[in-house]
């Protein structure tokens, strides 16, 4: 288990453009994309290289290194989390992909109550083996009731080698209680905001990730 908040100062002023009530759609969801790719530089950081030997063209050897990718599977949540992995596929770009639409139902929550029934519309999960690398994608870890769900129907699939939560902002609160579950995940987050609202909104966060991307639904 990891957690791993990125400091990089384009990730800090990226977070702040997004929170800004005045930025509007498009550069809200181009901020996202960066994000996504900027946060995949991160995750790459943690998968192991191995040295290499190539011939430049100049006829000369020289040593190098590169990145075992491994088998990969991201998941993107709907659909706040598409403008991310548009991102993390640059880094990815050999990565299998799934999505799961998940939805919070407002309905049925207890006002102030960090668990929502999730109502999932469509899974579509590729396989997952023992060597594969899951990234659960979700700008917004709030409660982690949504995580927890789309976690649940991974582990359904397989038991993969690694699983990596990939959020623009979390609460501890949603950290922990998602660790409780599955101690063996690694999330890397931009921010850690300090509250949730009764309503389940991350506080001071940056309002509905999926309506400032794509319009209000
Ligand atoms: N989902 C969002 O988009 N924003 C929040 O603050 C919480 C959940």
């Amino acid at each position: 288990m990891t957690i791993t908040v990125i400091d990089h100062p384009l990730a800090q002023s990226i977070i702040t453009m997004l929170r800004d009530k005045r930025t509007g759609q498009i550069e809200f969801r181009k901020g996202l994309v960066r994000l996504g790719r900027l946060m995949g530089y991160e995750v790459a950081k943690s998968f192991p290289t191995r040295e290499v030997e190539v011939e430049t063209p100049l006829g000369v050897k020289t040593r190098g290194v590169t990145v075992d990718m491994g088998d990969v599977v991201i998941i993107q949540i709907l659909r706040a989390a598409m403008p991310m992995v548009e991102g993390l596929l640059k880094v990815f770009p050999m990565a299998r992909m799934g999505v799961i639409s998940a939805k919070r139902r407002e309905d049925t929550h207890e006002r102030g109550s960090m668990e929502f029934e999730i109502e999932m519309n469509y899974v579509r999960i590729p396989r997952i083996q023992r060597d594969t690398t899951v990234m659960v994608v979700d700008p917004m870890l709030a409660t982690g009731s949504t995580m927890i769900a789309a976690l649940n129907t991974v582990k359904e699939k397989g038991e993969p080698r690694r699983m990596i939560l990939i959020n623009a902002i979390g609460t501890k609160q949603a950290i922990e209680r998602v660790l409780r579950k599955y101690p063996q995940a690694d999330i890397y987050l931009a921010a850690i905001d300090p509250e949730i609202n009764e309503n389940g909104y991350i506080i001071p966060g940056l309002g509905d990730a999926g309506d400032r991307a794509y319009g209000e639904a």
